[in-house]
């Protein structure tokens, strides 16, 4: 959450070089932005609030040196006053932040008695004045560090001022990374925002301190005072694959990326899967937890575990892990499922399975995030970057290594390889113009309706609960994600004449039970839209998936993304930034 972007180097558009960084980081808040750029020995910024748009930067000076921030707001409205950067009383140092300042008031009512002026209600401007105020009495970077030990939370802060040609940064949690490019040097909070400038980068480590100049990068551990020769990383990502192309927007590219995508993790290899396996297989208990739709992946992989390879699995949502700890030990294997590698309620669940001993394995898109570089054993995705704020391919992506996986725990990998290629196939169809049309021509039905029930169970529950949460958040209409066996116990009463239910009825031991639950809505007044391999005579509407075993959660997850965006576009939405979420959520 907050994107953060600075620049230092040779040209002397720093400034817009900064805000086309931003435009690339925008998914992680579009609350409001803003600039700072350093020229002639002051501090010039501009800020706004709303999306980048056609914005532009023209009206700042020449510089060299400057730094940028979206904004997913906390502490303090949405107002122009709010956004960062923010500048001490004297406007010669100017910060941004990403990550919460706990224990921000108590230093707010000294910093005011003496005598700083705040011309906002934000927790971050509170830092830039505590720098002010330790830097009347040693140098700047001391004052910095200073400042930043003093915060209580997980942050991540950049200082410019008047007096350096260098940035200042530090991170404790909030994601840094550095990028070099001879002769001039990036900072940004996600890595691809950096790919148009280079792929040689710097993944800050925690109370890492990194002093950031054209030609030099100095970095210490604020802990231990020690020295840190950074080990540089190439990326792997490609520019065009953090770029839209020909598509409308991030989320369709995306989507229909996933084809592709499940083709290439089934092409490539079981041989780490079985690796993975083979350490999981000694574990007396093993844990799959992620947040949002990887949570959905947890229980997905819950299912395919015991299914395929009659292993059990617990799953736990990242923020509710704490409660489960009482049963961990050091034969525990936690497998942590995050596409950012950057949730903190992720982190802080591997952090406390850690000090209980656990092993920690990651199922993670980031190369290099925090997530990544905290686990023992680490299965990259594979997805390329995301940036529509719904995710969509890395989902699909964790689904089919928890395939492989599942596979390759029953000691069959050839059949989760050969499982994994009919999902790419029917995929394939889903996203072909037929299906597609079809799929629209439902939304534009749908569009104004105010509830969307989704059921399914077994692998199609998980399935349910992700379209329900698709639809929810792009589209902003309440949809509620059910197995289907609990209609009963409660939600019918809320069917009445049209209201719509989505079943998955996959070829599986669910399909007769699964239909019970659509007939159920059916003979309550219910509109039952069927995604199943076979029409029934009990759907209003049918959309046909074609059955690729246990993996066909991949391709019923695919119409949900469908239906969800096509819901989106006809109500006018905006299907990559939906209102008050943002990507990468670093905050608890
Ligand atoms: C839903 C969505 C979120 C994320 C969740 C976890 O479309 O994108 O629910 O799945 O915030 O994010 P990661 O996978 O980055 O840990």
């Amino acid at each position: 959450m907050c994107g953060i972007f600075g620049y230092v180097g040779k040209k002397t558009n720093a400034a817009e070089i900064v805000l086309a960084g931003l435009k690339r980081l925008e998914y992680r808040g579009y609350d409001s932005w803003g600039v700072a750029a350093v020229s002639k020995n002051k501090i010039f910024v501009k800020k706004k609030i709303g999306k980048i748009g056609s914005a532009t930067v023209e009206d700042l000076p020449a510089s060299t040196l400057a730094l940028g921030h979206t904004r997913w707001a906390t502490h303090g409205g949405v107002t122009d006053q709010n956004a960062h950067p923010h500048a001490d009383c004297s406007g010669t140092i100017a910060l941004i932040h990403n990550g919460i300042f706990e224990n921000y008031e108590e230093y707010k009512v000294k910093l005011l008695k003496l005598g700083h002026r705040f011309t906002s209600d934000t927790d971050t401007e509170v830092i830039v004045h505590l720098i002010e105020e330790y830097a009347q009495s040693m140098p700047l970077t001391d004052a910095v560090e200073k400042a930043f030990k003093a915060m209580h939370g997980l942050n991540a802060i950049i200082v410019l001022s008047t007096k350096l040609d260098t940035f200042i940064a530090i991170r404790n949690g909030s994601p840094l990374v550095l990028g070099f490019s001879g002769g001039e040097n990036f900072l940004a909070s996600d890595p691809a925002a950096l790919l148009p400038h280079t792929k040689t980068v710097y993944f800050l480590g925690d109370n890492e301190m990194a002093i950031v100049g054209s030609k030099t990068a100095k970095i210490r551990n604020i802990q231990t005072g020690k020295t840190v020769r950074a080990q540089k990383q190439t990326l792997t990502w490609d520019i065009h694959q953090a770029e839209k192309g020909n598509y409308r927007d991030f989320m369709s590219k995306e989507i229909h990326e996933q084809s592709g995508i499940i083709a290439d993790i089934a092409a490539s290899g079981t041989g780490l899967a079985q690796r993975i396996a083979a350490h999981i297989k000694k574990t007396p208990h093993l844990y799959l937890v992620g947040c949002g739709s990887a949570s959905y992946a947890a229980i997905a992989g819950e299912y395919l575990f015991s299914k395929i390879a009659g292993r059990h699995a617990n799953i736990a949502i990242g923020s509710e892990f704490g409660y489960h700890l009482d049963f961990l030990t050091r034969q525990s294997v936690v497998i942590a499922i995050s596409q950012s590698g950057e949730t903190m309620d992720i982190l802080e669940s591997v952090k406390k399975a850690k000090a209980k001993g656990a092993q920690i394995y990651a199922l993670v898109n980031v190369l290099g995030s925090t997530l990544y570089r905290e686990a023992t054993e680490k299965i990259l995705i594979g997805a390329g970057p995301e940036k529509s704020v719904a995710s969509t391919k890395a989902l699909t992506g964790m689904l089919s290594q928890l395939t492989l996986l599942a596979y390759a725990l029953a000691g069959k990998p050839e059949e989760g390889t050969l499982v994994l290629t009919l999902a790419a196939k029917s995929v394939k169809t889903v996203l072909e113009k037929t299906q597609d049309s079809a799929i629209r021509k439902l939304a534009g039905k749908l569009k104004h309706v105010q509830h969307i029930y989704t059921i399914g169970r077994g692998l199609s529950y998980p399935a349910a609960l992700e379209a329900a949460m698709k639809i929810k958040e792009i589209s902003y209409i309440h949809a509620e994600g059910l197995a289907a066996g609990e209609l009963k116990h409660g939600p019918l009463a809320l069917v009445t004449r049209g209201t719509p239910c989505i079943a998955f009825l996959p070829d599986d031991e669910t399909y007769g039970a699964n239909l019970a639950g659509a007939m159920e809505m059916k003979a309550r007044g219910g509109f039952v839209i069927g995604v199943s391999h076979k029409p029934h005579e009990v759907f209003d509407e049918y959309i046909n998936v074609q059955d690729a075993g246990p993996a066909t959660i991949i391709p019923n997850v695919v119409v949900a993304q469908l239906l969800a965006y096509y819901l989106t576009l006809a109500r006018g939405l905006d299907p990559d930034m939906p209102r008050n979420l943002a990507k990468s959520v670093t905050v608890k």
